[in-house]
């Protein structure tokens, strides 16, 4: 087993190991420790049934269970782990994941909860021949990048993490169109700034921009402060971009990145099995 950095602020590739057996104690704690640091692995060429993904999985700890879809269930009933990201309809004209085939801004996943996962797995069935590409950005290098100034000013504030919409925009289920402003959107608060309670690293934390709020702030200086950090975290010089290969398996610690997607051709079929490793609640900084 290999480990292979990219060239950018986060990101390593696993090669020459096989994820569908037992993983051997040595190769385990080499991904910890090279996970620990780039925050997103890719493993190539895999050929994973969802047993095998969720064995993988739960080397890194307890798994939740997938949101509830729009159906009120979860994709995979006999797998209530297994998520599925896809635009792909069966023959009832009934969709087999989530997502569709439109944009995802930056964001980290259910963070809406008061303890939000700690990582995700994300493994390529099926791809589009163009566009669906996942970026990464490290929220580590961001807030190492910040300005005294900045670091000073948004340490100790919280964020409410807007619980009503996904990703792509969507409404979930059995929320409400508007609020009265934005103040008043259901969701979690967590700290702007968290820190790692092993490593005493610090990390950014925005959660994603659409409807979040600053406790305590008025809606203008709220949205000015959330409008500065979100032009800050989107600089291409804390990301990494993942094109996908069939059989990729990618994971990332949702603490500490975001991740967005690139739309895709309407025509086309993209389908991705996904397991969530369970968190805690953000320790402030
Ligand atoms: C997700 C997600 C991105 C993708 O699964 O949480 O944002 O590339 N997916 O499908
Ligand atoms: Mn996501």
């Amino acid at each position: 087993m290999r480990v292979e950095p990219t060239e950018a602020a986060l990101g390593a590739d696993i090669a020459d190991i096989d994820l569908s057996g037992d993983l051997r104690a040595d190769d385990l704690d080499a991904i910890k420790e090279a996970w620990s640091k780039h925050l997103v692995l890719r493993f190539r060429d895999q050929d994973l049934s969802d047993e095998d993904l969720l064995r993988f999985s739960r080397y890194f700890g307890p798994l939740d269970k997938a949101p509830i879809n729009p159906y009120g269930t979860t994709w995979v009933p006999e797998n209530p782990e297994i998520n599925v990201i896809s635009n792909i309809l069966d023959d009832d004209g009934k969709r087999i994941g989530g997502l569709g085939d439109g944009e995802c801004v930056w964001h980290a996943d259910m963070t809406y909860n008061e303890a939000p996962v700690h990582a995700c797995t994300l493994y390529a069935v099926e791809l589009p021949d163009s566009g669906g590409g996942t970026g990464f950005a490290s929220m580590i290098a961001a807030y190492e990048a910040l300005s005294d100034e900045l670091k000073v000013r948004v340490t100790g504030l919280e964020c409410k993490h807007d619980k009503t919409r996904n990703s792509t925009g969507q409404l979930r289920k059995g929320f409400e169109e508007t609020y009265a402003d934005v103040s008043q959107i259901p969701g979690a608060v967590h700290p702007i700034v968290r820190r790692d309670p092993e490593t005493g690293r610090r990390a950014l934390y925005p959660g994603r921009r659409n409807n979040a709020y600053v406790v305590g702030l008025p809606i203008n200086e709220s949205e000015a402060l959330l409008d500065e950090i979100w032009a800050h975290v989107s600089k291409p010089e804390f990301a990494w971009h993942q094109n996908w290969q069939l059989g990729d398996l990618v994971m990332w610690d949702n603490r500490y990145c975001l991740h967005r997607r690139d739309a895709f051709p309407t025509d086309s079929r993209r389908h991705m099995r996904r397991t969530q490793i369970g968190g805690d609640r953000p320790i402030a900084a």
